[in-house]
């Protein structure tokens, strides 16, 4: 699943940076069901499939020659559940939108280099409406808390309770401008837009108006779409559950589907998934560093889309995490 995987790429990423390691995601690669990836780490490639890969290292120079032949790693490993659903639908997109073979993956990425120059755009800004625009307040460099990357990531988990309480406008910014300086990979550049946009319903944050937003990447704001209350509808928008409904803040990602394929072919819905769940991991680490909860949540996608429309018409929904303060561990 896309979410889990970046949450582990967003915590990999994160303890490469802290090890001075380059980290870069690698998403065209041949992957095929008879492909070497799949042979190497032993995989069931009728249950199982490798979504990205890390190059981690700090070689300046290319490697002569081939590598050497590498056996195929078969560790014993734990079921990660009792027992599992068949979803066909997964398989059959997955099969679909697979690399046959190097030319394809080396065509792929080309692909989404080139066009990516001129990016997908951004939330649309008029001039008219800039009362209506909150800039970015977040922590300089030296508030920022200095607990180790290991810290973050063993106090990382789920929140499953929020307290309603509120949060400062400064830990939320900090949240939203750590999460989206960029992602190294091999299909989003780091002066591209992104896929995704980010719409925020905030409910309880200190300076803030509670109400719909947009976020402008490119000028570190958040746009107000419409002030309000929204808890209600937050709590029914994440399947009529309490979490999305008591946090200080939720975060739905949408990206318009339509533009994407032109860049990324049908590999364009594993592009935008894994940018908005890699995003959504480090909104999670952004938000424990400064002692806060998160939880990723599912939603009804087409009412989400209503909710932020005019705004948002067109665009399909990728992830909602919900920020704020756990009901058991409060903020320091
Ligand atoms: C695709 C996906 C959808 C999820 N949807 C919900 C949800 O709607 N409500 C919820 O309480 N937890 C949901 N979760 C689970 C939590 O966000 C969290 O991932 C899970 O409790 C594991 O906890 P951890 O993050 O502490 O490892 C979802 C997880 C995934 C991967």
């Amino acid at each position: 699943c896309y979410w889990d995987n970046g949450t582990i790429l967003a915590n990999l990423l994160a303890t490469a940076v802290a090890c001075h390691v380059p980290a870069r995601i690698v998403v065209g690669f041949v992957d095929a069901v008879d492909a070497a990836v799949g042979r190497l780490l032993s995989l069931d490639t009728r249950r199982e499939g490798a979504l990205a890969l890390v190059t981690l290292g700090n070689a300046t120079v290319k490697a002569a020659g081939f590598s050497p032949a590498v056996q195929p790693l078969a560790f014993e490993t734990v079921p990660l559940s009792e027992k599992e659903i068949d979803y066909p639908a997964i398989e059959a997109m997955h099969e679909a939108s697979s690399l046959e073979s190097e030319r394809e993956a080396v065509d792929w990425r080309s692909q989404a280099s080139v066009v990516s120059s001129t990016g997908t755009g951004s939330p649309t800004f008029s001039p008219a409406s800039k009362e209506r625009f909150f800039a970015l307040r977040p922590r300089g460099d030296d508030e920022i808390p200095r607990d180790t990357i290991e810290e973050v990531i063993q106090r990382r988990g789920s929140s499953r309770e929020f307290s309603r309480e509120s949060i400062s406008f400064k830990q939320f910014s900090t949240m939203l401008d750590r999460a989206t300086r960029g992602i190294p990979t091999d299909f989003l550049y780091p002066e591209g837009a992104p896929l995704n946009d980010l719409y925020p319903i905030v409910h309880a944050v200190e300076d803030l108006s509670p109400g719909a937003y947009v976020f402008h990447w490119d000028r570190l704001a958040l746009e107000l779409l419409k002030e309000g209350n929204f808890r209600r509808e937050a709590g029914y928008l994440g399947l009529g559950q309490e979490i999305p409904a008591d946090c200080s803040a939720d975060v739905f990602f949408l990206t318009d589907l339509n533009m994407v394929p032109e860049r990324f072919g049908n590999r364009s819905y594993r592009a935008a998934q894994l940018e908005a769940s890699v995003t959504g991991g480090k909104l999670y680490l952004a938000a424990y560093a400064q002692s806060l909860g998160a939880s990723g949540l599912t939603f009804f996608d087409d009412d989400v889309t209503d909710f932020f429309s005019p705004h948002a018409a067109g665009k399909s929904v990728m992830f909602l995490i919900a920020l704020g303060k756990s009901a058991k561990r409060r903020s320091r």
